[in-house]
């Protein structure tokens, strides 16, 4: 997930591990729980935390750099240098409220195209850490946002896909756009 809408487009950037942007089918795809928490994962982790960071966004799942496992890296309170990526494994939700919220979402996967999207304003959601060690969290604010945002990309998701169709078909159309500009720049 994203938050400033004046920072460049995150693809014009080079990456070690660029970020895919829609529409790719990658990332369509559910991602799988990870088996065991281990120094591979935690790697990832890592990685995922640099591409994040890279491309001034605040959350990414990792199929987002390619990889379809149930990884989530956030970090809502980057200072420089002060930086606390939190890792979210296999993560659920156990509770959601019937009370809704809504944001203008942005997405590192989706350059340039910002919209209000409606979610359950408060969630309890339990996870593995970068310890392999199970917590559970209560969250609302940015935080509730950001993991449904998150957790939406492992179920194949994006945040456009809660739009109505014509917005959705015209954020796909500016997307498509855009790529071809990229590929022939
Ligand atoms: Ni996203």
């Amino acid at each position: 997930m994203r938050l400033d809408p004046d920072a460049p487009p995150a693809y014009l950037k080079p990456m070690k591990r660029p970020i895919l942007t829609a529409p790719d089918p990658r990332l369509q795809q559910v991602s799988t729980d990870v088996e065991t928490v281990d120094s591979a994962i935690r790697q990832l982790v890592d990685d995922m935390a640099d591409s994040m960071y890279e491309a001034e966004g605040i959350g990414l799942a990792a199929i987002q750099i390619g990889v379809p496992k149930r990884v989530i890296v956030i970090d809502l309170d980057q200072k420089e240098g002060n930086k606390n990526p939190v890792a979210f494994i296999n993560p659920k939700i156990l509770w959601a409220s019937d009370e809704m919220a809504v944001f203008e979402e942005g997405c590192l996967s989706v350059p340039e195209i910002w919209d209000d999207v409606e979610r359950p304003a408060k969630i309890r959601a339990e996870y593995l850490d970068r310890n392999g060690e199970k917590q559970v969290l209560e969250a609302d604010g940015l935080l509730a946002t950001c993991l449904q945002h998150e957790m939406d990309h492992l179920n194949g998701v994006l945040f456009i896909d809660h739009l109505s169709r014509l917005k959705r078909s015209m954020a796909i159309k500016k997307l498509t756009k855009a790529k071809k500009l990229k590929e022939t720049a």
